[in-house]
């Protein structure tokens, strides 16, 4: 009778115990330890032994072969002969531009993000544009049928194509639905595609792992699997993960040291903005984002962001626009504040899209050196089009969005503010000015409240307005643009 093996391995980080405990020893989470029971039956089946079968196959890279059969040798760094890696791109710029410039061959993306951001919409548009390149490519959907992805597709490719080079061609596009891995590599073995997405790994299961598909050891067995799959075929793989602490499922953490790139795609359900984000890309940087819209008919690739702020933005007391950096580019985004009285001592701290520590900070800033009361008063923050805003340049805006709502008055028309706010008030400095001072110009700012020490800034038509301390910038919102004020804001005097 084949003996079996019991030990408990943690959801979140992967680690093997050999007995269960309420917490993880070596991540520290919670009840996440979950019983796996080996049998010797599993525990004979290698990593890798639904693709062994493909050695040999691929063709191609000589280096495919080496992989499962001769042993590598150690060589010194500098005879190491560049692999000319090939790379597909997807064709959807912003997409590529998170990737380093394309899909890798024989690499392994997993894509992460909440359910119903649009990841499975992300990759059937990337999908349909490599299809209509001349790239054969599977779609494997472990989540819809087959009819529904079809659906989706015709609706979404069809516009989609129509913008650029006619209607996608959907003939190279494969879709497959099943769950089970073993025939998921056979319809791939058939197919032979260029590129192959499993959407989601979280509900494919290899039939010889006893465990439940999702969990940790059925998703570490597929991956690794798909991982040696990707190498020996030469052939990319992009994996779709959900990221919910919903106890079922494993979270992509546990995948993210197996695969080669990590993207998540965040936003705010209920806004149509969408970003890609590197976490980990062994072939290009992680600093790059990619920016879409969600419409009608899939997501539309966003190049040029203007709708988030509007030079108007500060015609309203509490809204200030301010650059932010995305990877190598800035975008300007509106910053609200709205100030409510409320219980000193109980006074609420709200934000939506900004760091909450960060805004309990600039509160006590203002308080101490901008001269206002806001210690009985309610606060409220929030970004415009649900974009997150990490970033300490935002400080000043914030601060000067707050001070606004309270005192009721504006910035001039057309003001963009940038600078990053020190506890003692003063303005410090922040990385990349001079580009995201040349993005505001160019979507019409003309006034520039920026901190004073940093790199000089010449911009036609703009007028720089250089601060050092909070009191300065303070000092720029417009004492005469408050008329309308419904009751009478609380001024310390300093
Ligand atoms: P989906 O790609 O299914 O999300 P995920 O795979 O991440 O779970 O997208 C789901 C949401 O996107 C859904 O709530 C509806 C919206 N959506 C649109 O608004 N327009 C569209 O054309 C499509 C395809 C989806
Ligand atoms: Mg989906």
């Amino acid at each position: 009778m084949a003996k079996s093996k019991t030990h408990y391995v943690c959801r979140t980080c992967g680690g093997v115990q050999s007995r269960w405990m309420g917490k993880c020893p070596d991540c520290g989470a919670w009840d996440a330890l979950e019983k796996f029971t080996e049998s010797k039956a599993t525990t004979a089946a290698a990593p890798g032994s639904l693709a062994e079968s493909w050695v040999g196959l691929a063709g191609g890279d000589p280096g495919d072969a080496s992989l499962a059969a001769a042993p590598a040798k150690a060589v010194p760094l500098n005879t190491v002969e560049a692999i000319d890696a090939g790379r597909t791109p997807t064709r959807i710029d912003e997409f590529d531009r998170v990737l380093g410039g394309g899909l890798v061959d024989g690499s392994v993306v997993l894509l992460g993000g909440d359910p119903g951001i649009g990841k499975s919409t992300l990759l059937l548009q990337a999908m349909g544009r490599l299809a209509s390149s001349g790239s054969r490519v599977l779609y494997v959907t472990s989540e819809e049928s087959a009819y529904q992805t079809r659906l989706r597709a015709e609706r979404i490719l069809r516009a989609d194509g129509a913008a650029d080079d006619g209607p996608t061609d959907l003939d190279n596009l494969y879709v497959l639905a099943d769950t089970n891995l073993a025939r998921i590599l056979e319809q791939a073995r058939k197919v032979r595609p260029r590129v192959m997405v499993i959407d989601s790994i979280q509900m494919v299961y290899k039939p010889d792992v006893d465990a439940s598909p999702g969990s940790v050891a059925q998703l570490r067995r597929c991956c690794t699997e798909l991982v040696y799959l990707a190498k020996v075929a030469n052939m990319a793989i992009m994996l779709v993960g959900h990221v919910t602490k919903d106890g079922q499922l494993a979270g992509p953490k546990l995948l993210e040291h197996l695969v080669d790139a990590v993207l998540s795609f965040e936003g705010d359900q209920h806004h149509a903005h969408r970003i890609v984000r590197g976490i980990k890309n062994r072939f290009g940087t992680t600093l790059e984002v990619g920016l879409f819209e969600m419409g009608e008919f899939g997501l539309r690739e966003v190049s040029d962001v203007t709708g988030l702020a509007s030079t108007r933005a500060t015609e309203r007391p509490g809204a200030v626009a301010c650059p932010v950096m995305h990877g190598t580019r800035a975008l300007l985004v509106e910053i609200q504040a709205l100030t409510a009285p409320g219980f000193l001592g109980s006074a609420k701290r709200k934000t939506s899209g900004l760091d909450t520590n960060r805004l309990a900070m600039l509160i006590a800033v203002l308080e101490k050196h901008g001269g206002l009361r806001l210690a009985d008063q309610d606060v409220f923050t929030s970004t415009a089009g649900g974009m997150k805003v990490v970033e300490p340049a935002a400080d000043l805006a914030i601060a000067l969005a707050i001070a606004g709502a309270h005192l009721n008055r504006t910035l001039p028309a057309g003001t963009a503010v940038i600078g990053e706010v020190g506890l003692g008030g003063e303005v410090r400095p922040v990385h990349q000015l001079a580009i995201r001072a040349r993005e505001a110009a160019r979507l019409g700012y003309r006034t520039l409240i920026v901190p004073e020490a940093g790199e000089p800034l010449e911009l036609s038509g703009v007028s720089i307005q250089r601060v050092d301390h909070l009191q300065m910038a303070l000092a720029a919102l417009d004492p005469t643009s408050g008329s309308g004020a419904s009751g009478s804001p609380k001024t310390k005097k300093s």
